[in-house]
């Protein structure tokens, strides 16, 4: 039988970070021995107090639907981190608790954009935020993040794409790919720009923790007269390193709240009770679990940095969050899917090509930095010589 593929289907593409992952995964079965730089993932286990109280829940029969908003308690821990972190005065019925930050993001765009509708969104991004809008068939109009300017958005570029269709601008800050934080000046003149033309501002936060030292996170909701207008969307999955978990939840206005939640009802009906119960301790009762875990990063970050600075053709910027390098590998005059199929081929080196998030990607490689210290150094060791190789 030829089953019927709705047409929406081809409006989304698949990813191309998982088409590395499963040809990398290939490779390895057939025995060859892979350094994996593509996932976007912690390769942390989720810190033992947050799996104990989870455990513990599990064995108390905490395993029923839970309200479909998310359970209080949960509600409340994530509104008083949002206080104590994030300086947003919230109340836990400002909150729904969601399947993920990606449930949270399908769910907030559903419930704004119409069909012909135009949302802002950066150039590269995680593609999520181009592909949920043309499902829906509303219209991802692009802004560029350049190497230039330290991945800052230009307000001026903003303002001109401005038209009586946008209904929302997307940041997403610390960023993925690009390791960029958006500063406080940037966010103040984005502020003011969102105010004057009344839209709302959809600020993806999930990689906020990971932050280094020197940088400062700021969520833009806390700005004078944004909280109103902010989707603030975070989760659980890379600070703790709970991907696997699926907790992610939004702070909006309390009359948004409902209207989001009709789309979650009908979606996934509730997260997962135990895990809810675990992140509500994640948050209440975190020691130095995330701070060691970044501490780590640092020393990767710094040592894959400096090293591929030394590989002619290659550079990067200093990633001030996330744990994404973005290398600009234009001198080598490739395109990046060539390449990245080159170092994967023959170095046995998973990169992701920058044009998998968007053309503004194109000349670069996202190269994450969550994977052990010594696989980072005989990555650059096998980065080095590949491309050196290549002059040959
Ligand atoms: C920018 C960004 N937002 C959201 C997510 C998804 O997070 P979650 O695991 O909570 O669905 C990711 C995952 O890679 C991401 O990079």
């Amino acid at each position: 039988m030829a089953i019927h593929i709705a047409s929406r289907m081809d409006k989304m593409a698949p990813s191309g970070i998982r088409k590395v992952n499963e040809k990398a995964l290939a490779m390895e079965r057939a025995g060859r021995h892979v350094i994996h730089f593509e996932i976007g993932r912690p390769d942390f286990d989720t810190p033992e107090y947050i799996k104990k109280a989870a455990k513990e829940r599990l064995d108390a029969g905490d395993v029923f639907y839970t309200s479909n908003f998310g359970t209080m308690e949960l509600r409340q821990a994530i509104a008083d981190k949002l206080r104590r972190e994030n300086n947003i005065d919230c109340k836990p019925t400002e909150i729904l608790v969601t399947a993920g930050l990606s449930e949270a993001v399908f769910a907030v765009l559903a419930s704004l954009l119409d069909a012909g509708d135009e949302i802002l969104v950066p150039d590269p991004v995680w593609m999520n935020y181009i592909n949920v809008p043309r499902l829906l068939g509303a219209v991802p109009v692009t802004y560029e993040l350049k190497e230039e300017n330290e991945y800052q958005m230009d307000l001026a570029e903003i303002e001109s794409k401005i038209t009586d269709r946008t209904r929302a601008i997307v940041i997403v800050t610390p960023n993925n790919p690009t390791g960029g934080v958006l500063s406080e000046r940037t966010l103040n003149g984005l502020a003011e720009i969102a105010i004057r033309h009344d839209l709302a501002v959809i600020s993806d936060e999930v990689y906020e923790r990971l932050i280094y030292v020197g940088e400062k996170h700021i969520s833009i909701a806390s700005l004078p007269g944004m909280k109103e207008r902010t989707f603030t969307m975070n989760g659980m999955s890379k600070a703790y390193s709970m991907t696997g978990w699926r907790i992610g939840y939004v702070a909006a206005s309390e009359e948004f709240i409902p209207v989001l939640n009709k789309f979650h009802q009908h979606n996934t009906t509730c997260a997962v009770s135990f895990a809810q119960a675990a992140s509500a301790v994640a948050l209440n009762e975190e020691g130095d679990e995330v701070k060691e875990m970044v501490k780590e990063y640092t020393r990767r970050r710094d040592y894959a940095v400096k090293a591929i600075n030394e590989i002619p053709g290659l550079s990067c910027l200093k990633p001030k969050g996330a744990f994404y390098i973005f290398i600009n590998c234009k001198k080598l005059g490739m395109k990046s899917a060539d390449l990245a199929a080159y170092l994967l081929e023959n170095a046995e080196i998973a990169l992701v090509p920058g044009d998998v998030f968007g053309p503004g990607g194109e000349g670069y490689l996202r190269m994450s930095f969550a994977n052990s210290y010594e696989n980072i150094v005989e990555g650059c060791r096998r980065l080095r010589e590949a491309v050196e190789n290549l002059k040959k």
